[in-house]
């Protein structure tokens, strides 16, 4: 990671046909946290969110709702934008593809792969379903349903664009056998079976339909959404938020993470690296999430069983929801969303472990040290041997965060955690008679808490500020072992208090 400069952070851009709920929260909490910590390691990032804001879906609803579908989708978008805010997602830039700037971008990039002889006309024969916004043969069908969401599919043939992908079959299926794109690997041969054999030249524009991106130099086309949408990725670069350009994309020392969930694979993992690859651009990282589930189905708005984030901030807190997403749910696999869990989680970790583990000490300090925390040296064998753990263990939750492995990162906090509990439970500073000692427990207690809120502030933001602010205005992950002592805490600190779950 040390040869990284600037790391580039995208999330799928939503539709705003309605609310978002839990599980779009999960992805873009996963987005914010590693934006978050490469900031701490010192990186520059340029983080990245938005909304999907054409397409046949969009234009039906806002017709139902008997509203412009601008009007329509503008309102949606806002509590879009409130959500995040709740939640603590600190992004650089809500990119919405109505947006003028990505509107003359898409239509540049079509244009250039156009004269490139990579997009030609020809007629489209096949089966849409509007749901997914997404084209299928009849073969990819499922009892000619749709593959993907199980709904109806339209049929029809019209006259098209079409992006030249097909050329691409063995170098697109080289890539993500060879190189490292796509996370979870096992996730590429699912593609491969069901998409790349038969890959098709994909239709990029739709006829007699107007909710969309002009094709240039022919109003008759509007440019199809998922040729639109990914290219919000590129088009971020062209507004004044951007710390990056385009150019940068290429650099050795930058590093792009895409987040996804699983459904929309086939569109991140193969058309978008095609389009990277016809417009000169290197391959990003590629981390597509499994589903929240909700009594074995699939957490979504057309199944009905949706969890709004905005309740669930409400009643525990954005770090309690935050917390709890990215260590319940096993990367890249499905996970069930429950809230008996958030509460055990919550409980369990943010209150006994590192919650009260704060307030003990503070108290401690108050009671022996009259609230001002004791200079000192590690000394006794305790420490020593602590120290070193605690060393290791900082040491490889970076390394598990060079390779995006959240998990890792939250459990090895909690073992952090742990250790440093055990460690008042063994040590017994309420007994020691020696007053060097007893400085030592407690100013090694202070400083080591300061770290670990150091490596939790990714996962639980605003009340890891808190403390943090207490102790150093420039939070950085170069301080985790700067020497706290001499300095005046309160008597008690309670950042998290206990859920009573009465059910
Ligand atoms: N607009 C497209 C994405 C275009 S990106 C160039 C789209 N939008 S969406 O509103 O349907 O959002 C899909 C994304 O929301 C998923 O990829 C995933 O990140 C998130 N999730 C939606 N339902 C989810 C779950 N039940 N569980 C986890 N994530 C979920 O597709």
């Amino acid at each position: 990671m040390s040869n990284i400069k600037r790391t580039y952070i995208t999330t799928p851009i939503y539709y705003p046909n309605a609310n978002l709920h839990v599980g779009h929260a999960y992805t873009t909490t996963l987005a914010d946290v590693l934006a978050r910590f490469r900031k701490l390691e010192g990186k520059e990032v340029f983080f990245i969110t938005g909304s999907d804001e054409h397409g046949q879906k969009l234009f039906d609803k806002a017709k139902e709702a008997n509203q412009e579908v601008f009007t329509y989708v503008t309102n949606i978008v806002e509590n879009f934008k409130n959500l995040w805010k709740k939640l603590d997602i600190k992004y650089d830039l809500f990119i919405r593809t109505t947006d003028e700037i990505h509107k003359s971008n898409v239509q540049k990039v079509f244009q250039s792969l156009y004269e490139k002889g990579l997009i030609y006309k020809g007629i489209y024969s096949g089966f849409y379903c509007k749901s997914d916004e997404s084209y299928f043969t009849e073969k990819q069908l499922k009892e000619h349903k749709c593959p993907e969401c199980g709904k109806d599919v339209e049929k029809f043939e019209e006259e098209s664009f079409f992006l030249k992908v097909s050329a691409f079959k063995e170098w697109i299926s080289n890539t993500l056998k060879n190189d490292d794109i796509l996370f979870p690997h096992f996730r590429v041969n699912e593609l491969m079976n069901n998409f790349i054999d038969d890959l098709e030249d994909l239709s990029i524009s739709r006829k007699n339909f107007t909710w969309g991106i002009k094709v240039p130099n022919d109003d008759n086309y509007v440019i199809y959404v998922w040729f639109d949408a990914l290219l919000n990725y590129l088009s971020t670069f062209n507004y004044p938020e951007s710390p990056f350009a385009l150019s940068d994309w290429n650099k050795d020392d930058t590093e792009i993470v895409q987040f996804l969930g699983k459904e929309i694979i086939r569109f991140h993992a193969i058309y978008w690296p095609i389009i990277l690859k016809e417009v000169d651009l290197k391959m990003p990282k590629l981390l597509a999430h499994g589903w929240l589930v909700v009594d074995g189905q699939k957490m979504s708005k057309s199944i009905g069983n949706v969890v709004d984030p905005i309740e669930i901030i409400d009643t525990f807190g954005s770090d309690a929801l935050r917390f709890y997403l990215v260590k319940n749910i096993s990367f890249g696999n499905d996970g069930k969303f429950s809230i008996e869990g958030l509460i055990d989680n919550f409980n369990g970790i943010l209150v006994n472990k590192y919650s009260n583990l704060i307030n003990r000490t503070f108290s401690m300090n108050a009671k022996y040290f009259n609230k001002i925390v004791p200079n000192a040296s590690i000394s006794m064998n305790q420490t020593i041997l602590l120290d070193k753990e605690l060393n290791e263990i900082q040491n490889e939750i970076l390394l598990k965060m060079e390779k995006y492995n959240f998990n890792s990162y939250v459990d090895l906090v909690i073992n952090y955690l742990d250790k440093l509990n055990l460690y008042i439970d063994q040590t017994t500073p309420w007994l020691e008679k020696d007053e060097n000692k007893l400085k030592e427990i407690i100013w090694y207690l202070v400083n080591r808490i300061y770290s670990i809120t150091l490596l939790l502030n990714p996962l639980i933001p605003q009340k890891t500020n808190l403390v943090l602010d207490i102790f150093e205005k420039e939070h950085s992950f170069k301080n985790l072992f700067i020497n706290i002592s001499n300095f005046e805490l309160e008597t008690s600190l309670i950042l998290f208090e206990r859920i009573k779950n009465d059910e």
